[in-house]
């Protein structure tokens, strides 16, 4: 009965602490090509069933996101039960890096909705198996910055694809939410000569993209809708289902966002309405390619990262030759990369270890 619920997942551990109100699940999908990274999630889950499944489906596609990226990493999740408001606490996350350092660097933790760089240096007391620091700290910093470079860049070879150029000074995007991904998407495409629609829920963020002359501000309901050439989802999970992918104009989407489809049947969907969908995991990954530079012998480096997330567009185009070459979804093509590379085994743990044991030292 467990069993049947963990999936394919190779391990998942329950934490619990009463003394610092520690609940907390941390989900190993995949160690096959290496030490499995993925955010811990602060939230105030409704129950722990809603907790399980979204940790289990969050470690999932961390798998293929680092596979996608060429990463030898696997996949992992985390998330504590509780409001991040309210409930935090050195002593809370102290007893989460005990947990974390019990699984002996299986799963490396770092940032994700509702944990900051201050509560990773809070797990670090107690784990080497932390990132998302600061890079004062040694860390390498906002991960949100790659990540929009790597929708940007993957935006681009969205373009090339369909239209048979990369030029995107004719174009026009919608963006769907304007924090540290899609602020920055937005900077991007402006320098690249593009006209942008934005919408946020945030009406301060929206007043100062649109203070650009080439930048139109529309409602958050009408967003998903524009009448633009591309659309790039930069807030929430699940906007592209079956209410919302009949009424889109647009004839690209890519965007940072995580999890976009509301199902994986959307896939088809997107493709029966004639629209090229970026798999969401391949266009995000600047951000896990980032945060994997700490984790290498000698540390992060700023360039060697920037040119790994340019290799997203090489990524992409794989992923859209071999969708129409298989007559399959670019997400069941991106799927199917990213599974072939999970079958062989690299062998990761003696590097892994060795470029770890140096920083416990
Ligand atoms: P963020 O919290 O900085 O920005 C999200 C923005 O979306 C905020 O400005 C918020 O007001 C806005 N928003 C919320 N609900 C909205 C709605 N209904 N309509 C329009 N806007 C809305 O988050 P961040 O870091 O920019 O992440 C954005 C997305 O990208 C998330 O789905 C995240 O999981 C994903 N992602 C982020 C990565 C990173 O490195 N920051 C890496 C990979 C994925």
């Amino acid at each position: 009965m467990v069993f049947e619920l963990w999936e394919d997942h190779e391990q998942v551990v329950h934490v619990r602490d009463d003394t610092v109100g520690l609940r907390a699940i941390i989900a190993i999908h995949s160690t096959a090509l290496g030490p499995s990274l993925g955010g811990t999630r602060f939230r105030p889950y409704d129950n722990e069933r809603d907790a399980l499944v979204d940790v289990m489906r969050l470690s999932r596609a961390m798998s293929y996101k680092a596979a996608c990226a060429g990463l030898p990493l696997g996949g992992g999740k985390a998330v504590i039960i509780g409001d991040p408001a309210t409930d935090k606490s050195d002593e809370l996350f102290a007893a989460y890096g005990k947990a974390i350092d019990s699984l002996s660097g299986r799963y490396v933790t770092a940032c994700d909705v509702g944990t900051y760089p201050a509560d990773m240096a809070a797990i670090k007391t107690r784990t080497p198996w932390a990132t998302g620091s600061p890079v004062e700290q040694g860390g390498s910093g906002d991960s949100g910055i790659l990540t929009a470079w790597g929708v940007f860049v993957g935006l681009r070879k969205a373009a090339e694809f369909r239209w048979g150029s990369n030029d995107l000074s004719d174009a026009r995007v919608a963006v769907q939410g304007l924090g540290k991904v899609g602020g920055r998407v937005v900077e991007h495409l402006l320098e690249a000569g593009a006209s942008v629609v934005v919408a946020d829920v945030d009406a301060a963020r929206v007043a100062a993209a649109a203070e650009h002359p080439d930048v139109e501000a529309i409602g958050v309901d009408e967003i998903l809708f524009a009448d633009v050439d591309i659309l790039s989802p930069n807030a929430l999970g699940a906007v592209l289902s079956a209410d919302t992918i009949p009424a889109i104009k647009a004839k690209v989407v890519c965007g940072g966002a995580n999890n976009q489809l509301a199902m994986d049947e959307d896939a088809k969907l997107l493709a029966d309405h004639d629209i090229l969908y970026a798999p969401d995991y391949v266009a995000n990954a600047g951000g896990i390619i980032n945060i994997f530079g700490e984790l290498e012998p000698g540390g992060w480096n700023e360039e060697v990262a920037h040119r790994r997330t340019d290799a997203i567009a090489d990524t992409l185009q794989e992923v859209f030759d071999l969708a129409t070459s298989e007559g399959v979804t670019t997400e069941e093509a991106a799927e199917r990369i990213a599974e072939e590379r999970m079958a062989v085994r690299s062998g990761p743990d003696r590097w892994w270890h060795a470029g770890r044991e140096d920083a416990r030292a």
